[in-house]
């Protein structure tokens, strides 16, 4: 089975509430790398939710974006994935299935040597992720020798082929440079080598390129694309820029309010959602394209983790409201292999 008969039978598969998915045989469960089933992040007694049930899968090899604008919940999904949530942060329900193990029922020191070794995370500030008072090479060859314990001479050399992978000009200068020397996209460029030195099964990269300018950015992300290609490595790109993912991404889940609201490879040529519709009209246009079309901004803001909603958490800010959407939450639709969570769908 390929991986893209492969996620059409499981997509298919999903019905309303998540956590009714059947689950898979064992041929199907070879080619899935991440399975999120149901996942929530709560704080307090529960009231305070960031992340509400959230889907998402991922086939070995696979690219698929997370997007959705500040605040609805890209990053806290992230970190309950890499068991680095913030203090006071859990995980009251859902299910994390990587290569066919649930991580939240793992014991922690378990879940730490897995996600140390087959997972990897690349952050939003490439200054904070480094440790300002150690060179870049104690921190790029620190990695095999905590992981692989390999002899100092040979972690040294292993650094300074990654750190030429990652096209830094001059490795064996940036081996023994502290981070404040280095410009935040070759600082990136650190984080990334870092991230994908034992070669994981999984990157996590959590708006990687916010911090950089539009080059570097772009730069940053073909590199990213580039090195996890050629690893066959599954990788979770979260960013609030749809246009960075139209040239990465096979599908891309949209995020609002904590909660998926499409999943979908054809986000920009198609969207479903009027999110994902309001998404794309405020997006600027490529450069290259010289339009003159008048960026639509959304108006309003959706709500926070503590606000209560019935319906859909959209709807007070969308133009296509009917209504259904103030009664319930709507379920995630089917339509063709795309999945979305407006009643304008229910009966396609
Ligand atoms: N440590 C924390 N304590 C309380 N609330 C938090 C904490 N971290 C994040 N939040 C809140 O959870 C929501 C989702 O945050 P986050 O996942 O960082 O959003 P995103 O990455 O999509 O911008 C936001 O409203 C944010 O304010
Ligand atoms: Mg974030």
């Amino acid at each position: 089975m390929t991986v893209d008969s492969y996620l059409k039978s499981a997509l298919a598969l999903k019905k309303y509430p998540p956590s009714a998915i059947e689950p898979k045989k064992d041929t199907e469960k070879s080619t899935l790398l991440l399975d999120i089933r149901n996942l929530s992040v709560a704080f307090g007694k529960g009231d305070y939710l960031p992340v509400k049930g959230v889907d998402l899968i991922l086939a070995k090899g696979e690219v698929a974006g997370l997007v959705g604008e500040s605040g609805s919940g890209k990053s806290l999904a992230a970190f309950s994935l890499m068991g680095l949530l913030p203090f006071g942060a859990r995980v009251p329900n859902g299910e994390i299935i990587f290569k066919g193990l649930d991580l939240i029922k793992l014991a922690p020191k378990e879940r730490r040597a897995l996600c140390g070794k087959q997972m990897g995370m690349i952050f939003q500030e490439p200054l904070t992720a480094l440790n300002p008072v150690l060179t870049i090479g104690e921190q790029v060859s620190e990695i095999f020798r905590y992981h692989e314990h390999m002899k100092k001479k040979e972690a040294r050399e292993l650094s300074y082929e990654l750190l030429s992978q990652v096209g830094l000009p001059n490795p064996k200068a940036a081996y023994s440079s502290y981070p404040h020397r280095f410009s935040g996209g070759m600082r990136q460029r650190v984080v990334i080598a870092m991230a994908l030195a034992l070669n994981p099964d999984l990157v996590i990269a959590d708006e990687p390129t916010t911090a950089l300018d539009p080059t570097i950015a772009l730069q940053i992300t073909r590199l990213l694309h580039k090195l996890t290609k050629e690893r066959n490595t599954g990788v979770l790109f979260i960013t609030h820029n749809l246009r960075i993912l139209s040239s990465l991404a096979y599908k891309v889940f949209v995020m609002y309010a904590g909660l998926i609201l499409e999943e979908t490879g054809q986000f920009l040529k198609d969207p479903l959602h009027p999110y994902t519709r309001a998404l794309v009209d405020a997006l600027p246009p490529n450069p290259s394209e010289k339009s003159t079309k008048a960026l639509i901004p959304i108006p309003g803001q959706g709500p926070g983790p503590a606000d209560k909603f019935k319906g859909c958490p959209f709807e007070p800010r969308c133009t296509m409201s009917f209504a259904p959407c103030t009664e319930s939450l709507p379920p995630l639709f089917k339509v063709d292999e795309r999945s979305v969570r407006c009643f304008r769908y229910g009966s396609c």
